[in-house]
């Protein structure tokens, strides 16, 4: 049997209809925050990721999916969509359109990460990204729509964490102080931190091992060497939030696993994940465009990830109830058909049996399926103009004449 891939998943009904759900609130708040759509491809050239995301992070040392195409290119599989926007951004001159540029993307990200609940190798994002601009309260509103993606999508206890990883003014002399720390306390690090203390102290800062947090709790505190400019950007942020009731706590390791960020970096966990509790990362990137050879224009984003989503939802939503069975026998099967038309018209969810079965045996089908009601469409039936409906779950029937039946259905199918 071939079997899916090691971290891919098949998503199956009913779960695709929370996914269809998720993705269709996402999209209706989006498009209130007059954000549109953006569709970058899945394949990218290799060094957009290695540029942008950074040589030192894992993603691009351990987790790509990269090979060398039959030109002799090296090609990637998007590790995540941040890069591909801002190439895009680029390549279509988009600093030439008028306002910021307000985008969105709903779709799949490769990572060859260790599998574990809430983390695949193939997983989805919805992520937004905000280019031209580097106010604060921009900052601000892309932190409330993230949070209110997952409001509106049901997740509750969702925690925001906040913090500013300041700016090429301010970072190096940070970052030197930080390397000349953790060469004082090498020898209490692990072999990869080791090499990041030298490499990407910053990096040194995620790490989750219980024997190292002793040791990283001495180091110093990127927030407390912020330049002036980035400790007032990172003070009207909180203004901000706090202008918009948005609750938050500040973590001074938030430095997040991807190169790109400046100032205001982010994450919003929420409870019953597990490890993999963050459920949206984000930050503001002012160097990317630039970095990738574009022009000086400064940005921020977010990025909430999907199956993470959908599993901190409570497993409430049932499966979708199929609205009328049309139980049909031998010579009525046109009738079925042109009734199932005019049912579909009126957006109604029907199902008509491809095959003839004895009524009794529909019955029985169509109560397994979960259906709402079943008519009955036998030969008498059609000949006297009066359709059996018979409500499954509480077995009552009900003669209707043939043209009231789609208002009787509608009437019988909740909100
Ligand atoms: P990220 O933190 O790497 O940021 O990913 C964002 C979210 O994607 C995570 O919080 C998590 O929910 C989900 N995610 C990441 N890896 C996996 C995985 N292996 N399995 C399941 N879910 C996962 C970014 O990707 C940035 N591009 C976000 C951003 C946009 N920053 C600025 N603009």
């Amino acid at each position: 049997m071939i079997r899916a891939v090691k971290g891919t998943r098949d998503l199956l009904p009913p779960a695709t209809a929370v996914w269809n759900h998720v993705e269709a609130a996402a999209r209706e708040l989006f498009r209130t925050y007059n954000y549109q759509e953006i569709r970058t491809p899945i394949l990218e050239e290799t060094q957009l990721f290695t540029r942008s995301v950074g040589e030192e992070t894992d993603i691009v040392m351990k987790e790509m999916y990269s090979f060398v195409d039959r030109d002799g290119s090296s090609l990637t599989l998007r590790p995540e969509c941040t890069a591909s926007v801002i190439r895009a951004y680029i390549e279509h001159r988009m600093d030439q359109w008028p306002g910021l540029k307000k985008l969105y993307y709903i779709g799949p990200m490769f990572r060859r990460e260790r599998p574990q609940k809430g983390r695949y190798r193939q997983f989805s994002q919805i992520g937004a990204e905000c280019i031209g601009s580097e106010s604060p309260l921009v900052d601000a509103e892309m932190i409330e729509l993230s949070l209110e993606i997952l409001a509106r999508c049901g997740i509750e206890g969702a925690r925001l964490l906040l913090n500013s990883v300041g700016c090429p003014a301010c970072r190096p002399a940070f970052v030197a102080e930080l390397r000349s720390r953790l060469a004082a306390v090498k020898h209490q690090l692990c072999a990869d931190c080791q090499r990041r203390s030298e490499t990407n102290p910053l990096r040194v800062l995620d790490s989750k091992l219980a024997s190292e947090q002793a040791v990283i709790e001495t180091l110093p505190r990127i927030t407390d060497h912020l330049c002036a400019a980035c400790r007032e950007h990172y003070t009207q942020l909180q203004e901000q939030l706090r202008l918009r009731d948005i609750p938050f706590a500040e973590n001074w390791r938030l430095v997040r696993g991807l190169d790109y960020y400046t100032r205001t970096t982010f994450e919003v966990t929420a409870p019953g994940l597990g490890a993999q509790n963050a459920v949206c990362g984000g930050g503001r990137y002012d160097g990317l465009v630039e970095l990738l050879g574009g022009p000086s224009v400064k940005g921020i984003g977010f990025a909430v990830g999907t199956d993470r989503l959908v599993l901190a939802l409570s497993p409430k939503t049932a499966a979708a109830r199929v609205d009328l069975y049309i139980a049909w026998i031998g010579a009525t099967y046109p009738a079925a058909v042109r009734l199932a038309q005019q049912l579909r018209e009126k957006g109604l969810r029907v199902e008509l049996p491809h095959i003839e079965q004895k009524l009794g045996r529909s019955l029985e089908l169509a109560a397994k399926l979960g259906v709402r009601s079943a008519v009955i469409v036998g030969e008498e039936e059609l000949a006297s103009g009066q359709l059996t409906v018979r409500d499954l779950s509480t077995g009552a029937q009900k003669r209707v004449a043939e043209a009231d039946l789609v208002q009787h259905v509608q009437a019988a199918v909740p909100g």
